[in-house]
């Protein structure tokens, strides 16, 4: 029988409003240089954004991985063995995970993600594709060691990280998630995680500033939020989404602009920003071969395998938690 069992764990004060949430945004807006973290865009209606950014044609990151994923099941499969719980760190890929799910047999799926509906609406199209597997979906935020459901905890876990959400967070965030996620895992455990790779410049600008202006809506997205949940009156059209690229850091970057002076409020603390300057609410960074392989060591984990789609734009590791070392 298909189980659905969520478990809620994201902490609210008594009017609903996610604490983590307003913490992040009071203390970004407080900084010389505002910054938001890119988590919070993923609301339903940013969930749903981005989905529709999966569809772009100059977003290629869906299209080059779920490319691997159908080309390679067979190799990935090879490698991973049958009766894994598949443990997904987010949801909502509506193709990515029913390709892995069909190629590996898995004992039981397990999707992490802190935005409850979306996660609840993904979990329950998920189970009735695959009548028979238990589906046990977690809403929580998963930077942090998530204490899984009592019925996967004998299992051996494969780690489910597509998408290159890894390259949302700056070096230090991304280590302590990937050590987190052995901690999440257990002994044992193996992750597949997409790594989107280094390449043209102007391929990468176009991919994260698109002519159809879905990003921009994205983007613009999260202020919207903040006026909604945090009680908040900012002039959304006093911003203007901007990408940039930073090379000695190998990342997009997404800004919102501020077109002229503009002062407002957000849960009663007042802020002001001045024309030209920005919100900075995204970073995307982009790896070779070696600085994946490094990031990946730094978090504990070691690479066993590597696909590329055909145009080589992006990579799919196959990691095993390997145990502490300190020298060769
Ligand atoms: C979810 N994440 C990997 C996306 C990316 O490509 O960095 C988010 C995104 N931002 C703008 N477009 C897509």
């Amino acid at each position: 029988m298909t189980k659905l069992a969520g478990l809620k764990l994201v902490e609210r004060d008594a009017d609903g409003v996610d604490l983590a949430f307003r913490a992040d945004v009071l203390a970004g807006l407080a900084e010389p240089q505002k910054a938001i973290p890119a988590r919070w865009f993923y609301d339903d209606a940013g969930s749903q954004l981005f989905e529709d950014i999966t569809q772009l044609p100059e977003y290629y990151p869906t299209r080059a991985e779920t490319e691997i994923l159908s080309t390679r099941s067979a190799e990935i499969a090879a490698l991973i063995g049958e009766g894994r719980a598949v443990v997904e760190f987010g949801s909502g890929s509506s193709v990515k995970t029913p390709l892995l799910l069909s190629a590996i047999a898995p004992s039981a799926y397990v999707p992490l993600d802190i935005a409850g509906d979306f996660l609840r609406a993904s979990s329950a199209a998920l189970a009735a594709k695959f009548p028979g597997l238990p589906v046990h979906p977690v809403e929580a935020d998963f930077m942090r060691r998530v204490e899984l459901p009592a019925e996967v905890a004998h299992l051996p876990k494969l780690g489910f990280f597509p998408g290159s959400t890894i390259g949302n967070m700056i070096a230090r965030t991304a280590t302590d998630l990937l050590r987190s996620m052995k901690e999440t895992l257990g002994e044992g455990a193996l992750l597949l995680i997409g790594m989107d790779l280094v390449k043209d410049e102007d391929v990468l600008l176009a991919a994260y500033d698109d002519a159809e202006g879905v990003t921009a809506r994205f983007n613009l997205n999260l202020l919207a939020r903040i006026n909604r949940e945090l009680d908040g009156d900012i002039p959304l059209e006093a911003f203007v989404h901007e990408a940039r690229w930073n090379d000695p850091f190998a990342r997009i970057e997404m800004h919102l602009v501020a077109r002229e002076d503009v002062a407002f409020t957000v849960s009663g603390r007042r802020f002001a920003i001045a024309a030209g300057e920005s919100i900075h609410t995204e970073n995307s960074h982009k790896f070779t071969k070696r600085s994946a392989q490094l990031l990946l060591a730094a978090g504990g984990w070691e690479p066993r395998a590597r696909w590329t789609d055909e145009a080589r734009q992006f990579s799919l590791v196959l990691a095993e938690s390997c145990a502490p070392r300190s020298a060769p």
